[in-house]
């Protein structure tokens, strides 16, 4: 791979222990996937921050990057953590809080934005075109295929590098030829509610593995239903991005027909759980929109989150911020608002919760092995009914 000179300087470790393990990372890397160069990005967003997922081994590898005065050289945002400052934080045995609070430590010694949301692109707009380093797999799949930016499936310490450079390997999905559709989804029927969506990626990600669909039916769905969708084509497979137009007929292209049937059976794995009663009922799954909020926020209005029943809606700081009223409007009637977090990433298990409703088929299919939890699997309004109701 070709290096600057700068680079190799960096590389022989002239700037530092810091620099030149970052970037023998992203070197490898390139190797690898067989990159010519670094090419320099617009931003990173780190996974991986949550100490529930992370765990004890990589605090040592983040604090010898801090002492070594590792400094992130682009904007750089992280992913959810295990609890959110007030009500989990309340709820779970003080050492986890203590753990998770050295691991954003050595985030933030390292210049990274303490935004703690797996949809980064609400916090400010990801302009077209820009070449990135992110790390959370459902935000790689909505910027790529909604928002026009340009990024890998990056993991959390190669983000990490990326942000401490400031570049990227040139590979995969950086190069225009590597983003074009080599396979036609042909869906007949039409997707009802965001939940479809989901379930529709978590079908279509196990069918597709790394290959880049362009599929039909998705020109005017709203973008908090391609959010569902991009999650969840991520869950199960390593596709990075699709496309809304439908290739023409002439073009001698793999082509694949996806029938509501097969919806309905990806649906009935996903509810593992859908006879019983929910112990939590959870929105937020990637973190909520502006839009979102609204919705929610409505719905419940003058309304009662039924005795027993936990209603949580996640979202980031910044969110919540421009959701004030709503997020009031949601804790009045006994739901809360957790920021930074979501289920997947907590400990819900600790809480003695054991079957999740859910609109996230992301959240519905990680709840039997991460969340030890059943799920059911429904969309926001039949989950805000099941809050208020029971
Ligand atoms: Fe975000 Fe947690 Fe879902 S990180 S995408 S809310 S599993």
């Amino acid at each position: 791979m070709y290096l600057t000179r700068e680079e190799e300087r960096t590389l022989n470790g002239e700037n530092g222990w810091a620099n030149q393990t970052c970037m023998k990372i992203l070197v490898r890397l390139g190797e690898l996937f067989h990159a010519e160069k670094l090419i320099p990005i617009t931003s990173a967003h780190v996974s991986g921050i949550s100490y529930k997922t992370l765990g004890d081994a990589p605090i040592e590898y983040l604090k010898a990057l801090a002492d070594a005065d590792a400094k992130v050289k682009v904007k750089a945002t992280l992913n959810p953590q295990s609890l959110d400052p007030t009500y989990l934080t309340g709820k779970l045995p003080k050492d986890l809080k203590q753990k998770q609070l050295e691991i954003l430590k050595q985030f933030n010694r390292m210049g990274l934005t303490e935004s703690l949301t797996c949809t980064p692109y609400y916090l400010s707009k990801t302009k077209q075109g820009s070449h990135m380093a992110w790390a959370e797999s459902s935000a790689v799949v909505y910027s790529n295929s909604v928002l026009g930016a340009w990024t890998n499936r990056e993991g959390g310490p190669s983000a990490l590098a990326a942000a401490i450079i400031g570049k990227t390997p040139e590979y995969g999905i950086h190069k225009p030829e590597n983003r074009q559709p080599n396979i036609q989804v042909n869906l007949r029927g039409k997707l009802q509610n965001e939940t479809d969506f989901g379930i529709l990626g978590i079908h279509l990600g196990k069918l597709l593995r790394d290959k880049i669909p362009t599929i039909n039916e998705l020109k005017d769905a709203p973008r908090d239903s391609l959010k569902q969708l991009s999650a969840a084509i991520a869950t199960t497979g390593m596709t990075n991005m699709f496309h809304f137009t439908p290739t023409s007929e002439r073009k001698k292209i793999e082509r694949l027909n996806v029938e509501l049937k097969d919806l309905k059976h990806t649906k009935e794995e996903l509810s593992t759980a859908s006879d019983r009663k929910p112990d939590l009922v959870f929105l937020g799954c990637p973190h909520c929109s502006v839009n979102e909020m609204k919705k929610i926020a409505q719905s419940v209005r003058g309304k009662r989150v039924k005795h027993g029943i936990e209603f949580w809606v996640c979202t980031s700081c910044h969110v919540r911020e421009k959701t004030q009223d709503c997020a009031e409007e949601i804790e009045r009637s006994g739901g809360h608002v957790l920021t930074g977090v979501c289920t997947v990433v907590s400990w819900t298990e600790k809480l003695g919760i054991k079957t999740i409703m859910t609109n996230s088929a992301k959240t519905a299919y990680y709840a039997p092995t991460l969340s030890k939890a059943e799920a059911i699997l429904a969309p926001t309004r039949e989950c805000l009914k099941t809050a208020v109701e029971g």
